[in-house]
Order: C-alpha cells, then sequence, then structure tokens
C-alpha cells in the first residue's frame, strides 16, 4: 500500500501542477471581469480545488506510515523536510487554496470571482512549488 500510495502521491503532482497553473493564468487574464465568467471557469477552479485535496488525502496517510516522517529524527535534513517542511508548507498552500475557492463563490460579479481565485492560488502555487521535493533538492526524490 505505501509504495502505490507513493507513486500515485508523486505522479498527482503533475496534473494538480497543471490545473494549478491553467487557474493561475485564466484568472489572470480574467481579473478584470469583461471576460465574465464561465462554467469552464468554475470547472478548471474546481477540478483544481479536488486535485489539491486528492493530494492531502494521499498525503495525510503518507504521513503517518511514510518511513521518512519521524519527529525523533529532525536534525537529518531529509527526516526534516517530510515531517515539517514539505507536509506544513503543503497544508498552508492547500488551506490557501480552499480560502480562494470559496471566497470566490461568495462574490457575485466576474471580476472579484477571479480575483479571489487570482490572489490565492498563486500564493498556493508558490508555495507547493517551494515545497515539492524535487530530485536536484532532496536526495532520493523522483521525478514521477
Ligand atoms: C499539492 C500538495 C502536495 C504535493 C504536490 C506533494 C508532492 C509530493 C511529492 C512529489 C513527493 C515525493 C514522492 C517521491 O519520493 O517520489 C511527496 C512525498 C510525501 N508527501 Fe507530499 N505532496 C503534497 C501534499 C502533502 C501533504 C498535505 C502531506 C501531509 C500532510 C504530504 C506528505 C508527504 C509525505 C509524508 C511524503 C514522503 C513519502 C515517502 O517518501 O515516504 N504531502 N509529496
Amino acid at each position: 500500500m505505501y509504495s502505490g500510495l507513493l507513486h500515485a502521491h508523486s505522479g498527482l503532482r503533475w496534473l494538480a501542477l497543471i490545473l494549478l497553473l491553467a487557474a493561475v493564468f485564466v484568472s489572470m487574464q480574467k481579473r478584470s471581469g469583461q471576460a465574465g465568467y464561465t462554467d469552464g471557469d468554475r470547472k478548471l477552479y474546481l477540478f483544481t480545488l479536488i486535485s489539491v485535496h486528492t493530494q492531502l488525502l494521499i498525503g495525510l496517510v503518507l504521513f503517518f506510515i511514510s518511513p521518512k516522517v519521524d519527529f525523533g529524527m529532525m536534525s537529518d535534513k531529509l527526516y526534516r523536510f517530510y515531517t515539517a517542511e514539505h507536509s506544513l508548507g503543503m497544508l498552508i498552500a492547500i488551506a490557501l487554496i480552499t480560502v480562494g475557492y470559496s471566497k470566490h463563490k461568495r462574490q457575485t460579479n466576474s471580476a472579484a470571482k477571479h480575483k479571489a481565485v487570482f490572489t490565492f492560488y498563486a500564493i498556493g502555487l508558490l508555495v507547493i512549488l517551494a515545497s515539492i521535493p524535487w530530485p536536484f533538492r532532496i536526495p532520493g526524490a523522483g521525478w514521477f
């Protein structure tokens, strides 16, 4: 189960990143409000939220079963990364994206909807990019 979840969590990063990039790009383009708010925009913002929530669920399970999560080994860079930096960074990013999604739902005009998504999803994307265990940064991490 551990290996299957790890592969799913690692591969799904690309789907989450592609959707986040698309959502940030579309919301940036449309934040003046002139292009309106379409059903396609709503679906893109929703699927982006679902993709990071799926990562959250798998990540939470990994947190309890991974040999790389150990509060007693925090002096070691690799353990500290997965136990604290990666998990906390991702929790913050996913919370920001969730706030952005619910704020955009509550707005009534198109400009305010896109602006809420743009602000929160863009910051979330930056935090995610900084918290991913990229192979050039973290020993043993893969690309997929
Ligand atoms: C959008 C959010 C997230 C992304 C893109 C992401 C991405 C990744 C990636 C690429 C890996 C490395 C897999 C590999 O070694 O090949 C990983 C590992 C891990 N992630 Fe996440 N993650 C996210 C959220 C979370 C959250 C919220 C948690 C926990 C609360 C979490 C816990 C872990 C743990 C414990 C590992 C290490 C598993 C191991 O190697 O034993 N992740 N994550």
